[in-house]
């Protein structure tokens, strides 16, 4: 038994869908703390006015009865508005009539740091928005809606999921992310960050290290890895550790058998250890530039200027938002393949009944 979420959605196509099976029957799923996930990705110091734009409402297609899960697939919607902007260019079939819109012309100068060049020349696209609108973080909306309902799961089992900005292009607190994002701006160029994700209430064991694919560590740092612009991502003290001491580097074992110190950052071996779960994203500048980068046209050969997008400064926020939703979601799937059920009572009995067996009390 586990979590699995199939999604599809181009940036600019009608909508964002996703198929999300293997929710036990029995939970409840509140409109209102998607619709707040989904409004938290949009806000943020530094984002393009497409977040004005979309009011990313979330539809529920199937799976949901009354606001509780039916133990059914659950299918999900997130309309583009934008799309109506887009609808020629964008178009399923041959459009009819004139061009009209965005999107009429194709792209042949990728953006440097896009999948622009890449999926162009893997899929051989002719024009780069073939690549470069499913690739984009639009994507991202659906996850959060997805998120969402994990993190309803895990609040069932009394865990918390958190995610924050910890750094703007370098800089430590709000007042000075304000002036980066804004100098920035003023440059026409872009700026990164890190975030940091939480998970309390975690008990000892989620996970396995019976293999590589199994561990959780790897897991979590794949499902972070696997959001646009992510390019580096630690867990517990992660890097730091590498310039440690052992003696300073490892958490003691209390006779409660908990740790006065989280350097693991919740896992040991793969496996959780009842610690809270601490993992940290670092996210590349933007790299749509109101100051374009280099390229090469790919149609004529001749050096150019990539292609300007509406773009963000930078979207840390919204990271923060993503990367919670992504932590959510695959420890709700460990969650899943440890305590099995098909409604919701199962897996709060298997839960309670595994916590009683391991005499572990959350603190
Ligand atoms: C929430 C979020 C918003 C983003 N917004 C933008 C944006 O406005 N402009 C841009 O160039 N890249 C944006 N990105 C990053 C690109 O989607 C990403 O860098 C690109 O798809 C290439 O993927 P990679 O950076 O993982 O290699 C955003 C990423 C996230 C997570």
């Amino acid at each position: 038994m586990t979590l699995e979420l199939t999604s599809a959605g181009e940036s600019h196509g009608p909508a964002l869908v996703a198929i999300v099976m293997g929710l036990p029957a029995g939970l409840r799923v509140e409109h209102a703390a998607i619709a707040e996930d989904l409004r938290r990705r949009r806000q943020g110091y530094g984002r393009s006015p497409r977040q004005q734009l979309e009011e990313d409402e979330v539809q529920v297609l199937a799976g949901l009865r009354h606001r509780r899960t039916l133990g059914t697939p659950l299918a999900l919607v997130i309309a583009n508005r934008d799309h109506a902007n887009w609808a020629w260019g964008m178009s399923a079939w041959p459009p009819e009539g004139e061009p009209s819109g965005k999107g009429t012309t194709s792209v042949t100068l990728p953006r440097p740091g896009h999948a622009d060049l890449a999926g162009t020349l893997k899929f051989g696209h002719e024009d780069a928005r073939n690549a470069l609108e499913r690739a984009s973080a639009r994507s991202t909306a659906i996850h959060v809606a997805a998120g969402a309902v994990a993190e309803g799961l895990l609040a069932e089992l009394g865990m918390g999921v958190a995610g924050r900005v910890i750094e703007v292009g370098g800089e430590t607190s709000e007042d000075a992310w304000i002036a980066a994002t804004d100098a920035a701006r003023a440059a026409r160029d872009t700026l990164g960050g890190v975030v940091e994700v939480v998970a309390t209430g975690v008990p000892p064991g989620l996970g396995s290290y019976a293999e590589k694919a199994t561990r959780l560590d790897a897991r979590i740092a794949g499902t972070l890895m696997g959001i646009q612009a992510v390019k580096g991502v630690e867990l517990g003290d992660g890097f730091a550790l590498a310039r440690t001491r052992g003696s300073e580097a490892h958490d003691e074992i209390e006779p409660d058998r908990r740790r006065a110190t989280n350097h693991a950052g919740g896992l040991e071996a793969g496996v959780t250890n009842g610690e809270p779960v601490v993992a940290r994203a670092a996210m590349k500048p933007l790299p749509t530039l109101m100051r374009p980068l280099r390229s090469v046209d790919l149609v004529s050969g001749e050096p150019g200027e990539a292609l300007v997008e509406r773009s963000d400064v930078q979207a840390v926020d919204a990271l923060a938002v993503v990367a919670e939703a992504a932590v959510a979601w695959e420890l709700a799937r460990a969650v899943r393949e440890k305590f099995g059920g098909d409604a919701l009572v199962d897996v709060r009995a298997a839960h309670s009944a595994y916590l009683e067996r391991i005499g572990w009390h959350t603190r």
